[in-house]
């Protein structure tokens, strides 16, 4: 009776079932994979953003399949503060960055045909691209002690084919933490351009960065050379995903680039599923992001600093992050990670994400968020050290 898209296991895994055991017993849980802003104690200036969904033009209905120019040019702006100056028809609007990813594999590749995405990332490509019919082939990404983390460019050539038709990059990604080097986007641009592929550059994280090096790539709208789509929207910007706004931004050579839109109108114009009192509001919305980044920002800071000090004469190694809103803490490989997330909420209550969720190639890491208040991050942090301190094997 249903379609082979739906093809996960349903069961729960045992950490998700000692969760909900915890949870209906009412035991206090300190959550270091907490990644809902709305849920972490900032404050937000409710009354203003509630005050932008009453604009009274809201009332009339002008369906666009790249969304309403108010909030596109809006988008512009904000692109301009950071030194992109862009022009709006370049912009379709979305529910959300998901969204988005669905466009563009319903834009880029038939059933069967893949899209290379980097590996340790975000969990929900699998079934953004599995629910799209398109094959997820991962490239990976390596951690060099001391410079950090980079494409490992044999994995590309490995995984491409002719059925290969877009290359997904995470900037900074989820949860390495880790921004695109312009060496690095130079070679993708290369490969794209001798193999016709696409690149996907998913830059919700691009506000949040600790270590601005100077080869960063801050933002790839501006990439010229190959078809590029790059996705961004208010969940992380504005720390506002309930709101329920993304965009693409669609560059590269002319003609390609014009192609794209025209069909990227279509699949939008199927859709129409950004709400019109959202469009109105998008403009104040960006323009209160800076107050929720500073807080946001000052928050992560805070933590990964006193994270680091923490972890510095210790059994674990904090890896280098350049931005977003999660640490990456290698751990002694006593127990598989599974074990270790076992332990941690079966004795201590504290609830982390093991790498493995991300899909780390090799044991043992734990994915921390930074968002917690400081308070509860600390003492989370405190009982995990003293766990992993306390054992010897
Ligand atoms: C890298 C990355 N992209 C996209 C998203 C989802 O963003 P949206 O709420 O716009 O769908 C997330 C959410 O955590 C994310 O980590």
């Amino acid at each position: 009776m249903f379609s082979s898209r739906i093809k996960w296991d349903m069961k729960t895994n045992q950490l998700a079932q000692l969760l909900e055991e915890k949870r209906h017993a009412g035991i206090d849980l300190l959550d270091l994979t907490e990644s809902n802003p709305t849920q972490a104690g900032f404050i937000y200036p409710g009354q203003e953003i509630l005050g932008a969904l009453s604009e009274a033009q809201a009332l009339v209905y002008r369906p666009t399949p790249r969304g309403l120019s108010i909030a596109r040019e809006a988008i512009c702006g904000y692109y301009l503060e950071r030194g992109f100056p862009l022009d709006p028809d370049r912009i379709h609007l979305t529910a959300s960055t998901s969204e988005g990813y669905g466009y563009l594999f319903k834009l880029l590749a038939d059933r069967g045909e893949s899209v290379l995405v980097p590996q340790p990332s975000y969990p929900l490509f699998e079934f953004l691209a599995a629910l799209e019919n398109v094959e997820l082939l991962p490239y990976e990404l390596l951690y060099l002690h001391p410079g950090g983390w980079q494409i490992d460019f044999d994995s590309i050539e490995k995984a491409l084919s002719d059925k290969t038709r877009a290359i997904i990059v995470v900037s900074p990604n989820n949860p390495t933490g880790s921004f695109i080097k312009d060496n690095e986007l130079a070679a993708l641009n290369d490969i794209c351009a001798r193999s016709d592929l696409a690149l996907i550059v998913d830059e919700v994280f691009g506000d949040y960065v600790f270590e601005s090096g100077s080869r960063h790539v801050r933002s790839l709208v501006s990439n010229e050379s190959i078809l590029t789509f790059v996705m961004s929207g208010l969940s992380k910007i504005a720390a506002l995903p309930q709101m329920k706004l993304g965009w693409i931004v669609t560059g590269g050579p002319k003609g390609s680039r014009d192609e794209a839109l025209e069909r990227l109108d279509l699949i939008a114009d199927t859709f129409l599923s950004v709400s019109t009192p959202v469009q109105y509001a998008a403009p104040l919305w960006l323009k209160l992001r800076s107050t929720m980044q500073t807080q946001i920002l000052n928050r992560v800071r805070d933590n990964l600093d006193w994270l680091a000090a923490r972890t510095s004469d210790s059994p674990c190694r904090l890896l280098n992050v350049e931005g977003g809103w999660y640490a990456t803490l290698e751990i002694p490989r006593y127990f598989s990670e599974e074990e270790w997330v076992l332990k941690l909420l079966e004795n201590d209550n504290v609830l982390l994400h093991p790498g493995y969720f991300f899909d780390f190639t090799r044991e043992a890491f734990l994915i921390i968020s930074l968002l917690p208040e400081k308070e509860s991050f600390r003492e989370a942090i405190e009982r995990l050290m003293i766990r992993i301190g306390g054992i010897t094997k």
